[in-house]
């Protein structure tokens, strides 16, 4: 029998000490952000508020923030109340993702003329278009921003540092889209804080954990020391945190070596520990140091193995096959179901963290009820992660931490985006 490496998972788990830590110092970094100092977190003003729940009509969202994208048509009623919606998925091919701007937005241009013409036959009127882009963009207004930088693999050239909005509303009247307006500009994170808070008012926080992982929160416009004179007032405004970045982590050796390997070296920290982009290659790093795996091990294989309760582990071995393993002992079926659990583990307490410390900064003493709407395929799909998150808020609020629920709120960053547009059309 071969001698297998000894591996050290505990490298993995992350104590209460150390949870609390990671909460100080995201606050940190959210305070400087908020200034305009150098920070791991953007901290960008949005320049949107939650809604009423009264905003009312019909409005066309684009929802666009990896490889497939959806338009969604949708009716708000009022009263907290969203009608019947129609929706249509498109993919975007390497060519559209690696290629230029005129082909990027050329394709989505082509695919909302499909969508009008396929579900909006006969109708000329103007339609209020929201654009939920899930990227960094430094926004000037609810219907203007820059990219920042791309992140989740994305490369098309001539968009950063250009405005996202204009670059859309050029390619819609090149391909002869002249009945929509696009009103309004939302990351994923907003959409789904402002669509769940439609019809809930505790909710203030939108977080997705899927390809990439980001969250959102209403701020005290008086705090957000670095917004502009014009903008300033009283009230709230939405922040698009980006908190895929924060830095202030302790790194394993694992995280290290996927850092270098990725296309964004020294970026997007936080994203590389939690997000399904990267989960699966830190699984498979760390799993490729005792097992002949080859190859890609996807993100996705990890909560089919985490919930693998066969008796033999019949779908950890099935994975193990289709990576190249010939015939995986019950010891490596278990080693690999340990390194999925703490690895997605982990993910799950560092987003709790950070979630902590954002309630923290809204209501430090939890005086109140709130709702973290959150969205994306990770969460949704790994069944462990809602019960990791909330078992690391009762670590850092105890008792208390039953006033935070947390919802899954599906499809929010679409339904949410419309609802802006219905916001800035006021
Ligand atoms: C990436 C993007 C961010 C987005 C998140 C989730 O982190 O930079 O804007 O919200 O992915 O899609």
């Amino acid at each position: 029998m071969t001698k297998k490496n000894k591996i050290d998972l505990d490298v993995f788990l992350i104590p209460k000490s150390g949870i609390d830590k990671t909460i100080k110092a995201f606050q940190s970094e959210m305070g400087k952000g908020l200034k305009g100092k150098d920070s791991s977190l953007k901290m960008i003003p949005t320049y949107v508020s939650r809604p009423t729940g009264n905003e009312k009509g019909d409005f066309i969202a684009l929802d666009l923030g990896g490889t497939n994208f959806r338009i969604l048509q949708l009716e708000l009623k009022g009263q907290g109340r969203i009608g019947a919606s129609k929706i249509m998925k498109f993919a975007l091919k390497k060519k559209h993702i690696t290629g230029s701007a005129d082909v990027f937005f050329g394709f989505i241009a082509d695919c909302v003329k499909s969508f009008l013409k396929e579900n909006r036959t006969g109708s000329n009127r103007r339609t209020a278009l929201g654009f939920t882009f899930s990227f960094p963009v430094k926004q000037k207004s609810v219907s203007s921003g820059s990219l920042v930088c791309w992140t989740k693999g994305f490369k098309v050239r001539g968009v950063i540092g250009n405005d996202v909005v204009e670059l859309l509303r050029h390619a819609l009247l090149k391909k002869g889209v002249t009945n929509v307006d696009v009103s309004a500009l939302a990351n994923d994170t907003v959409g789904t804080l402002v669509a769940r808070s439609y019809s809930d008012r505790n909710c203030d926080i939108g977080v997705i954990i899927g390809t990439g992982t980001n969250a959102c929160y209403p701020e005290c416009i008086k705090n957000i020391v670095k917004l502009p004179g014009h903008a300033k007032g009283s009230g709230e405004m939405i922040i698009n945190i980006e908190w895929g970045n924060f830095n202030k982590l302790g790194l394993t050796s694992y995280d290290i070596a996927l850092d270098k390997a990725s296309d964004n070296p020294g970026k997007q920290i936080l994203e590389k520990m939690v997000s399904g982009m990267y989960l699966g290659r830190l699984a498979g790093l760390v799993l490729k140091e005792r097992l002949k795996i080859k190859g890609e091990f996807k993100s996705e294989y990890m909560s089919v193995i985490e919930g693998d309760n066969t008796k033999n582990l019949a779908r950890t071995e099935a994975i193990l096959k289709k990576t190249g393993m010939t015939s995986p002992g019950m010891d490596d079926k278990k080693f690999t179901k340990n390194v999925c659990r703490i690895v997605s583990r982990r993910a799950a307490r560092l987003s709790a963290a950070c979630i902590a410390a954002i309630i923290k900064k809204m209501d430090l003493d939890l005086s109140r009820k709130h709702t973290v709407a959150i969205d994306g395929s990770v969460y949704e799909k790994h069944r462990t992660f809602k019960v990791d998150i909330i078992a690391c808020l009762k670590d850092a609020f105890g008792r208390k931490s039953s006033r935070i629920k947390i919802v899954l709120a599906k499809d929010g960053s679409g339904k949410g985006a419309a609802i802006i547009a219905a916001v800035a059309a006021g």
